[in-house]
């Protein structure tokens, strides 16, 4: 497996903290020691998963941490971002597994960094409920009273954007709701449990909080009026709806009057201040006015009365997932989150960038990762404070509706036998971070 020789990387600040990302749902399996998820429901639906696959024993991480934390200790990673179930805690002994993973991982010298919430709602709540927010602070101040000792680096939720989205406007993902725009609740109710959640880690002494959004720039398919409204329409929900209450305290655009409840008070949860933001990127999208049929983006179907539509980027490469590799969109999404939001923006870290491919010889991951690392440095220099950076994913997992045929790992996994390889991606990773060090 030679991969070829390129420019190092220049290097990143001193103490810019490397890392690779994993969720709870799509890596532990072990399913029957946690209380069922919406995912558990939802996957039991007909043709909701491509392959037919659940998460049931995903890659066995439960059972192969140790072997886990080995790969991340090989790869020489700062960090590791991983998620805690939500219906594992609330089994019986449940957070014993985050005790011993937390423990594993100090030993090797890694830094623990939990999201405390990664789509797997426990089977019975629901994010049209306010309440659902007052019981993730609870499940949250749980979890931080007993790994607050070794944890000190907490992400409250990751892509409340997507969820909102795929799981209750377009019905792709858990729980399976096609609301359209009746889903505006379920984005204020988890931005009200990240505020809440903020609160609840502060109250139990954490200092290092953020939260992972996923963002892309928007491009309009042409300079036609439409076109131009209908790409302000779609990065005001992918983009301003998630980062303006948080940042600016206030919802953009009069989306505050669609909101339940009492929105000024909630703000003011939401917007508390936070230690860092975290952005997951992948691509840009291109936007047009609807074109009165069903279009598709990234394997997600997009009903017709939408009143916008995706379009295909031309003349760049795409992964297996057919998502187009974009490097210089990761400067663009910074350097404009820089201008919008100038002080309010705390420092970035970037806590998600990947793609899918298949095989062990990944030189397409390995172009995709050195072309969004120099991007990223191009927004360092443009005077953006970007503090990290981490890869999805350490293993090929269960990646949600497209069950274990997308391929994000820098590891492989056969999902038959369970056997972990690094992949030529993992070896260059390994030894960028090297250089990095030096
Ligand atoms: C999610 C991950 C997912 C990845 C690739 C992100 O939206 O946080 O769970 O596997 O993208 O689709």
């Amino acid at each position: 497996m030679a991969t070829e020789a390129r420019d190092p990387i220049p290097p990143f600040p001193a103490g810019f903290l490397w890392g690779v990302s994993t969720s709870a749902h799509q890596i532990e399996g072990a399913a029957d020691l946690r209380t069922p998820s919406v995912w558990d429901t939802f996957t039991a639906g007909p043709g909701r998963v491509k392959d037919g696959s659940t998460a049931a024993v995903a890659c066995d991480h439960y059972h192969r941490y140790r072997e886990d934390v080995a790969l991340l200790a090989g790869l020489g990673v700062d960090a590791y971002r991983f998620s805690v179930s939500w219906p594992r805690v609330l089994a019986d002994g449940g957070l014993g597994f985050y005790d011993r993973l937390v423990d594993e991982l100090c030993a090797a010298g890694i830094r623990p960094v939990p999201t405390l919430f990664h789509w797997d709602l426990p089977a019975g709540l629901d994010w049209l409920e306010r309440d659902t927010a007052a019981r993730f602070a609870e499940h949250v101040s749980v979890v931080a009273g007993r790994l607050g000792d070794r944890v000190d680096k907490w992400i409250t939720l990751n892509e409340p954007a997507e969820h909102t989205l795929l799981g209750h406007a377009l019905g792709v993902h858990a729980p399976g709701r096609q609301l359209l725009f009746d889903a505006l609740p379920v984005a204020h109710h988890q931005l009200l449990a990240h505020g809440l959640a903020v609160r609840a880690l502060r109250a139990a002494g954490a200092a290092d909080i953020g939260i992972a959004n996923s963002h892309g720039p928007t491009w309009p398919a042409s300079k036609e009026q439409a076109d131009v409204e209908a790409a302000d329409l779609y990065d005001l929900l992918l983009n301003r709806l998630f980062a303006d209450p948080l940042l600016l305290g206030a919802y953009p655009d009069g989306l505050g009057e669609l909101m339940p409840g009492d929105v000024p008070a909630d703000l003011k949860i939401i917007s508390e201040p936070l230690d860092w933001y975290g952005v997951n990127y992948y691509a840009p999208a291109r936007v047009g006015a609807p074109q009165g049929t069903e279009t598709s983006f990234g394997g997600v179907r997009m009903p017709a009365e939408l009143p916008f539509s995706l379009r295909e980027i031309e003349g760049v490469p795409t992964t297996a997932f057919g998502w187009p590799v974009v490097p210089e969109g990761l400067t663009e999404l910074l350097t404009g989150f820089h201008d919008r939001y100038g002080d309010r923006l705390p420092p970035v870290v970037v806590t998600e960038n990947g793609c899918s491919y298949d095989g062990l010889d990944d030189q397409a991951r390995i172009t995709y990762l050195d072309g969004h690392l120099r991007a990223l440095h191009r927004a360092v220099e443009a005077g953006v404070d970007v503090r990290g950076y981490f890869v999805w994913s350490l293993l090929d997992n269960f990646e949600w509706a497209e069950g274990y045929t997308q391929r994000f790992g820098l590891v492989h996994v056969d999902p038959e036998t369970q056997e972990r390889t690094p992949k030529a991606s993992y070896t260059w990773f390994a030894d960028m971070l090297g250089q990095q060090r030096l």
